[in-house]
């Protein structure tokens, strides 16, 4: 698997990309004890399992039992080959692959690839012809008068599509692409049964990044009144627009950094916001938001900010994107704005500071908007239509968790409406308690689950069994004791698993390595064996340890393999004595068994 990339440059890779920095790039972490803590990315779950420890460079989640270094990491989260994983790795700390004799296997079709590269060299194509040709000044030009500066266009590539039959099928022939594949990528578009023209033509030039940067399509924006106003590339293995969200790959570590996200609709939203400093955003790509991004984003950050257009259909867009984040998990909270405006349009008009004061530090609770976006089905003059409302709001407050919010709002209500803060109140415990909620149901803090993940792990064990794992857990970050182990038994573990581990170790460290767990585990070949390996390696240790404790381990696992070796024997005797017609003798070995086998299941 790994042999074609030399080892020394595995192990650099991975020393250079720690793992709490590349897991917090997907994961919102908290730092509790010696470990971190955060929602396992691999399986639905509410309260966080899935722990990464700094010091053994490991990932495990105690819910789904997924577990490994920081390589694995990314071949499950990316889909990523082998070869992917370390690649992207290297890239990230500038370490340049050695590429002779390596085959590049990869997680996605030989086509994918080649549009792949065919973006590559577009997007900078485009780019150049933007800022550096006669043929790009007028795309230039209408990205200034929008108020986009250098430096934006830099960060977003943005670039040019010149109005030209067939600029880029030359460019993107002459480079050995295939006419076919340009067609099918939607870079080129069938003129009749031989010709084919750009399908991008007088348009600036979006290139819609995924989530490791690379540009998977492009969405081209009319710059006089050509229709449609903007134009996307089709959907492909690559782009798939319900899975991305535009901007994702440079906002992740904005994003982590205040575990807000603000979502927009539209491009021009993401590159103006990130130019007046507010980097967390990212946008859907002209669709509704859909699942998979309500649970990509739920699995990075706690809060959305929902920044859609001010008009109705941007109202209406926000009900729904924030119902379905709020189903994924999803705290939100709703960017308010005139019915005239779009968060580009705003920024434009009232520069940045007053976005970001007035609009996304202004944003109100999903509670507010709610209640405001209910309002458009009511005539609120009406008493019946009133009633109505009020009742609908209590509903909604019955499932508000904090008591201190649903006391906030009943009192907006009480004041709004006139009527007493008790009826109110009354009436929406009625609503709590048809929903089967408790009256006294108190906050849970979602870090504070520790008491769950050690009942989880704590099934009854037999004694040298937790003893095994034990002095394992110390051999894996200790040559000194596993020197001692070694001397003192071998490999005399009575579980094979354990007998296993033991010996790869000694060769582990034999072979001059210092202490590394995640290297060890890259070197295990049996899946299972990992999984064990990771497990135990996660038993909270202690820095130091007398050898006394480990002396009383290894006097516990031996005992055990002497008592088996004991039951043996004893139960061959027992036979004999059957056989020899001694009922006597046979019943006295019998209880010499179950004293013993009283022992091994609790030696102390
Ligand atoms: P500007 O008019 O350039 O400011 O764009 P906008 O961001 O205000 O766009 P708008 O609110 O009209 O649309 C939001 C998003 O919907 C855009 O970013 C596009 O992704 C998409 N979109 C808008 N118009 C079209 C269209 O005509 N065709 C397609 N395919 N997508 C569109
Ligand atoms: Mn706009």
């Amino acid at each position: 698997m790994s042999n074609q990339i030399p080892e020394e440059v595995i192990e650099e890779i991975r020393k250079t990309n720690d793992i709490v920095d590349i897991i917090g790039e997907y994961v919102h972490l908290k730092k509790q004890g010696r470990n971190y803590f955060g929602l396992c990315p691999f399986h639905g779950e509410k309260t966080p399992s899935f722990s990464v420890t700094q010091e053994k460079q490991i990932f495990h989640c105690f819910g789904c039992g997924k577990g490994g270094n920081v390589l694995t990491f990314m071949m499950e989260i990316e889909s990523f080959s082998f070869y992917e994983a370390i690649k992207f790795l290297a890239d990230k700390s500038g370490i340049t692959l050695p590429d002779s004799g390596i085959k590049q296997e990869s997680s996605i079709t030989q086509e994918s690839q080649s549009i792949l590269s065919a973006h590559g060299w577009l997007t900078k194509l485009y780019h150049h012809l933007l800022r550096y040709t006669k043929d790009g000044k007028e795309g230039y030009k209408y990205l200034k008068e929008r108020g986009i500066g250098d430096d934006a266009i830099e960060t977003f590539q943005l670039g040019f599509a010149p109005n030209v039959k067939d600029f880029v099928a030359e460019f993107l022939i002459k480079k050995g692409f295939q006419k076919q594949l340009l067609v099918k990528a939607g870079i080129l578009s069938q003129l009749n049964d031989t010709e084919v023209t750009d399908r991008f033509r007088g348009r600036v030039m979006f290139p819609i990044r995924n989530h490791i940067g690379k540009t998977v399509a492009f969405g081209g924006r009319s710059i006089k009144e050509q229709e449609p106003k903007y134009l996307n590339s089709p959907e492909s293995e690559l782009f798939q627009k319900g899975k991305l969200l535009y901007n994702f790959d440079l906002a992740k570590k904005h994003i982590r950094k205040v575990n807000e996200v603000v979502l927009f609709e539209g491009y021009m939203d993401v590159i103006s916001a990130y130019q007046a400093g507010v980097k967390n955003v990212v946008a859907t790509l002209g669709t509704s938001l859909t699942e998979p991004q309500a649970k990509l984003l739920n699995r990075y950050v706690e809060t959305v900010i929902i920044c859609y257009d001010g008009d109705r259909a941007g109202l209406e867009a926000t009900y729904k994107a924030a119902e379905l984040l709020r189903k994924n998990g999803c705290s939100i909270k709703v960017a308010r704005l005139d019915s005239d405006m779009d968060p580009d349009s705003f920024i434009q008009k009232y520069g940045s500071e007053a976005f970001e004061d007035k609009v996304i530090k202004a944003s109100e609770t999903y509670m507010s908007f709610y209640m405001r976006y209910l309002k458009k089905d009511f005539n609120l003059k009406n008493e019946g239509d009133r009633i109505n409302y009020i009742e609908n709001i209590l509903k909604e407050l019955a499932m508000i968790e904090s008591s201190i919010e649903r006391e906030y709002y009943l009192r907006e209500l009480s004041n709004e409406y006139n009527i007493s803060i008790e009826a109110l109140s009354s009436e929406m415990y009625e609503y709590r308690q048809k929903q089967g909620i408790p009256r006294d149901n108190q906050q849970k803090n979602r870090y504070t689950n520790k008491n769950t993940i050690a009942k989880r792990n704590k099934k009854l064990f037999p004694a040298f069994y937790n003893a095994e794992r034990k002095l394992i857990s110390y051999m894996l970050q200790d040559s000194y004791i596993t020197d001692k182990v070694q001397n003192e038994m071998g490999a005399g573990f009575n579980v094979d698993d354990h007998k296993i581990i033991a010996t790869h170790l000694y060769a582990f460290y034999e072979e001059g390595h210092s202490p590394d767990i995640s290297l060890f585990i890259d070197r295990l070949n049996d899946d299972r064996l990992k999984q064990q390996v990771i497990e135990v390696a996660m038993m909270p240790v202690l820095n130091e340890i007398s050898d006394r404790e480990i002396n009383d381990y290894i006097r516990i696992i031996l005992n055990k393999a002497n008592d088996s070796v004991n039951i043996k024997s004893l139960k061959e005797q027992q036979k004999l004595a059957e056989q020899q017609n001694d009922p006597l003798k046979a019943a006295q070995i019998a209880m010499q068994i179950i004293e013993i086998q009283k022992h091994l299941k609790n030696p102390n």
